[in-house]
């Protein structure tokens, strides 16, 4: 292990950012950093404050599933107070900023997945979860989660080890998580503050997407399309060309390439 444990020094310890990371707590364990975040926002916990935990025993995915978090990964959420018409930039503020932190600490290369995947080599490393309170069209608080396998042996979690893969198992030594957390809330308040200077974010990530272009099948609550991943949207959505050539345009969902 290149690290024993995740401290708040060491992770603002010449980082760089105006809010994000300025204020972290770490845990030894929690159910769920996304949880904590929450009740920390609801008490008006200062924008960029970020909750880690060196494992979490209820980490939570989308669509109700299960998040492995144990320890030796990052399981951190970040607080932000978005305007409404950022929120569905998140998840791409999010996605580019652990594909980045992955390609300038490690010089691997990370691809994204429709919606929220950070793919190394074609596996899953990280999951992203965005959570948020909306009143009218005011955001109470928006949560970032976002889960990587850093430092794990994906041979001692056989349920998930035929789809993921961990940092450390990609480059065969140990990576540190320190280095990760400073560089991807490095770019994720670098790329957050330039949301308002218009398309440059959504354009990141849909060039990064591999999905696009590619033969795709997605599930969409019950339903089940296949067709083209053709295009996003602004929104976050998927266009899909399906077999008849009609576009549907799917708002959440799972995509399996075919
Ligand atoms: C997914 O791929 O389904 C999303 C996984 C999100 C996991 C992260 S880990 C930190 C935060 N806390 C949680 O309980 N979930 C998110």
């Amino acid at each position: 292990m290149v690290e024993d444990s995740l401290s708040p020094a060491a992770i603002t310890d010449g980082l760089a950012t105006r809010f994000i990371g300025q204020e972290v707590s770490c845990y030894p364990s929690l159910p769920s950093t996304n949880d904590v975040a929450k009740h920390k926002a609801r008490q008006g916990a200062k924008e960029g404050t970020v909750i880690v935990a060196e494992e979490q025993t209820a980490g939570r995915g989308r669509i109700k599933r299960r998040w492995l978090s144990p320890r030796g990964s990052i399981a951190l959420s970040i607080i932000l107070y978005p305007e409404l018409a950022y929120l569905p930039s998140l998840i791409m503020v999010a996605s580019l900023a652990v594909a980045g932190s992955i390609e300038q600490v490690t010089n691997l290369k990370a691809q994204l997945k429709w919606p929220n995947d950070v793919l190394v080599n074609g596996k899953k490393i990280c999951g992203i979860l965005v959570e948020s309170d909306v009143r009218g069209n005011k955001v109470d608080y928006a949560v970032i989660g976002i889960g990587i396998n850093v430092n794990l042996k994906l041979s001692d979690y056989p349920e998930i080890a035929p789809m993921a893969t961990s940092l450390s198992q990609e480059l065969g030594r140990d990576v540190s998580r320190h280095e990760i957390i400073r560089s991807l809330l490095t770019e994720a308040e670098r790329l957050y503050l330039a949301l308002p200077d218009g398309d440059s974010v959504f354009t990141q990530w849909r060039n990064r997407l591999v999905t696009l272009g590619k033969k795709v099948q997605v599930g969409s609550g019950k339903a089940t399309y296949r067709g083209i991943a053709e295009s996003v949207t602004a929104d976050g959505s998927l266009l899909l060309r399906q077999p008849d050539g009609n576009l549907l345009k799917i708002v959440a969902g799972d995509v399996t390439l075919r």
